[in-house]
C-alpha cells in the first residue's frame, strides 16, 4: 500500500507513519510544512527505501497535486492544532482545515486516489454539556473556528466521496495524548512546572471534564474500522469510557514527576479560552458493537502520556 501522510511530522501522524512502515508491504509520503511537525520525529526513517519526505505546503495546489500521484491511500492529520489561535488569526482554521483539505482532495481526484482517513474532532459537536453525542447527533453547532471548520472538512469530504466514488474514514477523537504531543493540558503542565516547581497556573476552574485517549488507541482504532467498514462515508468518535477533569490531570502531573506542595492557582471560569469546550461526552456505541475499545483510560493514558513526556529528550520546539 503507498500512503501519502499530510501532518506526518506531527504528532498523531508521525506515530502513524511509524505504524505504517512496521509492515513491509507498506510504503510512506510525508506531506509536511513543519508549521508545528519536526524532523526529530521521522528521521529515523530518512535511509528506509519505502519512506518519501515531501516538504511543501497545502495550500499550494500544484505541488500537492504532484506529489499525489500514484498513491493508494491518504491520511489527513495536517491542521492547526491551536483552537485558541483563532482568537488573533481567524482565518487559520478556513486555510489550513478547509483550503487545505479541498486542495487535497482535489489532488486525490485528479490522479484517482480513492480512499481518505480524517481526523476530526469532538469540537464539531459545539458545546452541549453532559449530552452524549453520537455521530448521528444534530444539530451540529460549533463554538470554534477549529470546530466549524473540522465540520466543514467533513462535508467537503462526504461530497467529494459521493460525487467522485471516493471512500472515507472520519474520526472524531478526544483529546489525544502521547510521547510525541507538542500541546495539551498535560504538556503545558509539566512545561509550566518546570519553570516553576511551587505552583501551577491553571486555566479555567480546574473542573473542565474531557476525555483522553493515547494515541496508540487513535492508531488502534483507524486500522480496525478502515479494515471492518466499507460505507462510501464511515464515521467514528473515538475516545475512552471514561473521563478526567483538569484538576485530577494537575493532580497526576505532580504526582509522575514527584513534587510536593504545589500550589494551585486558576484563571478563573468554566472555559480555559475562548471557543473551549469544557465537558466533553461521546457515545460510543457505534465503534464499540463494530468490536473495537480503548485499550486505556483517560487516568491511565494521561499518567502513561505524563510518564513519556518526562522520558523524552525535549527537543527545541518542545521547551
Ligand atoms: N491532538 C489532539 O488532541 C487531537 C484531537 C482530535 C483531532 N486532532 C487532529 O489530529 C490531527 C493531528 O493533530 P496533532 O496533534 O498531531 O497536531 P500536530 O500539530 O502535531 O500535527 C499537525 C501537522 O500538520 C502539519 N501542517 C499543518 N499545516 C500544514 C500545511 N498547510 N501543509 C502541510 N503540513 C501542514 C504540521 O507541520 C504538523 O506536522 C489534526 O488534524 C488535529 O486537528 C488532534
Amino acid at each position: 500500500m503507498k500512503c501519502f501522510v499530510t501532518g506526518g511530522a506531527g504528532f498523531i501522524g508521525s506515530t502513524m507513519v511509524d505504524k505504517l512502515l512496521e509492515n513491509s508491504n507498506n510504503q510512506v509520503t510525508v506531506f509536511d510544512n513543519f508549521c508545528s511537525g519536526q524532523e526529530e520525529f521521522i528521521k529515523h526513517h530518512f535511509s528506509d527505501k519505502r519512506f518519501n519526505l515531501i516538504k511543501g505546503d497545502l495550500l499550494n495546489a500544484e505541488i500537492v497535486k504532484k506529489s499525489m500521484v500514484g498513491h493508494d491511500l491518504v491520511f489527513h492529520f495536517a491542521a492547526n492544532p491551536d483552537i485558541a489561535k483563532a482568537m488573533t488569526q481567524t482565518d487559520i482554521d478556513l486555510k489550513l482545515g478547509v483550503d487545505a483539505t479541498y486542495n487535497l482532495l482535489e489532488a486525490m481526484r485528479l490522479s484517482g486516489v480513492n480512499k481518505i482517513v480524517f481526523s476530526s474532532g469532538s469540537g464539531v459537536y459545539g458545546n452541549v454539556g453532559l449530552v452524549e453525542t453520537a455521530e448521528d447527533f444534530g444539530p451540529l453547532i460549533p463554538v470554534s473556528m477549529y470546530g466549524a471548520c473540522k465540520l466543514a472538512a467533513e462535508s467537503i469530504i462526504s461530497a467529494f466521496c459521493h460525487m467522485f466514488d471516493m471512500k472515507s474514514w472520519i474520526f472524531r477523537f478526544a483529546n489525544v495524548v502521547g510521547t510525541r504531543q507538542t500541546h495539551g493540558v498535560g504538556f503545558d503542565f509539566i512545561k509550566k512546572l518546570r519553570a516553576d516547581k511551587s505552583k501551577l497556573f491553571i486555566l479555567g476552574d480546574g473542573k473542565q471534564s474531557k476525555s483522553y485517549i493515547h494515541v496508540s488507541d487513535v492508531l488502534g482504532a483507524i486500522d480496525f474500522a478502515i479494515n471492518n467498514t466499507n460505507s462510501t462515508v464511515n464515521i467514528f468518535n473515538a475516545a475512552t469510557d471514561d473521563y478526567i477533569s483538569v484538576r485530577e490531570i494537575a493532580d497526576i502531573v505532580i504526582d509522575v514527576m514527584g513534587l510536593k506542595s504545589v500550589k494551585y492557582e486558576y484563571s478563573g471560569g468554566d472555559k480555559g479560552w475562548k471557543g473551549d469546550i469544557p465537558v466533553v461526552r461521546f457515545n460510543l456505541n457505534k465503534i464499540h458493537k463494530l468490536g473495537w475499545r480503548a485499550k486505556l483510560s483517560s487516568h491511565e493514558a494521561i499518567r502513561q502520556s505524563i510518564t513519556e513526556m518526562l522520558s523524552l529528550k525535549l527537543t527545541k520546539k518542545q521547551t
